[in-house]
């Protein structure tokens, strides 16, 4: 008997018949990568050329889902106590990182279960936190894309003026600068972003999930 008394309920529909309608595999893409190392813009390319090839994909995106399932302490005051926004808000220690990516490996995998392509832009700096959710998933549907930008690309691109920020030291324990980035050591597909158009990257995208029989 479970300890906690929560059961886990099969579903009256398979994965394998939810692919089977969809038209394609259940799988996650996972990107990994420094902030403005264009994880975002790559999945969200990926995720409108499988729309046009009829497949069923979504992206889930940490500044979009910073908004609401992983919102931090001061926006869930809104509505909820201060002890409740303390306790499930999060920000950008090690700590709410790890529970961040946590969270979002647990939704992606529901993706998956339906036969979804969930696409993740997260800069998820740390290896085990990534090693963490790619155990959650059967052997090969954890596709890890690492988008291997340059700092000094990044920095220059700065979309949201958040290096600079952190080189001033106005912003704290910002990734890359002043706060360590793991970059995996064997992802499934590498991208390198400095020299290439998004475009090209997606692509890139695109022939891994033929050649692996996702689509
Ligand atoms: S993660 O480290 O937990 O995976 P996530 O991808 O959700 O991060 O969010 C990263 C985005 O939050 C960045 O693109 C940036 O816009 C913003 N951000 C704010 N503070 C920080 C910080 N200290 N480090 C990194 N990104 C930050």
């Amino acid at each position: 008997m479970s300890e906690v008394e929560v059961y886990w309920h099969d579903h009256a529909v398979s994965r394998e018949e939810y692919e089977k309608r969809n038209g394609n595999k259940g799988c996650v893409v996972w990107f990994t990568g420094l902030s403005a190392s264009g994880k975002s813009t790559t999945a969200n390319l990926v995720d409108h050329l499988l729309y046009k090839l009829g497949k069923h994909s979504f992206v889930l995106d940490g500044d979009n889902v910073r908004h609401g399932l992983n919102a931090n302490p001061k926006m869930l005051q809104e509505r909820h106590s201060e002890e409740f926004s303390k306790r499930f808000g999060l920000g950008f220690s090690a700590q709410d990182r790890e529970e961040n990516i946590r969270r979002i490996g647990a939704v992606a995998k529901l993706f998956a279960d339906a036969g979804i392509i969930a696409l993740t832009a997260f800069i998820s700096p740390y290896k085990i936190d990534r090693d963490n959710v790619r155990k959650t998933l059967p052997e090969g549907d954890f596709i890890e894309v690492f988008v291997d930008t340059p700092i000094e690309i990044c920095e220059q691109r700065d979309p949201k003026g958040l290096y600079k920020k952190a080189r001033l030291g106005e912003l704290k324990g910002f990734t890359g600068i002043d706060d360590p980035y793991e970059a995996p050591e064997k992802p499934e597909l590498v991208l390198h972003a400095g020299n290439k158009s998004a475009e090209e990257l997606a692509e890139e995208v695109i022939a891994f999930l033929k050649q692996k029989g996702k689509i």
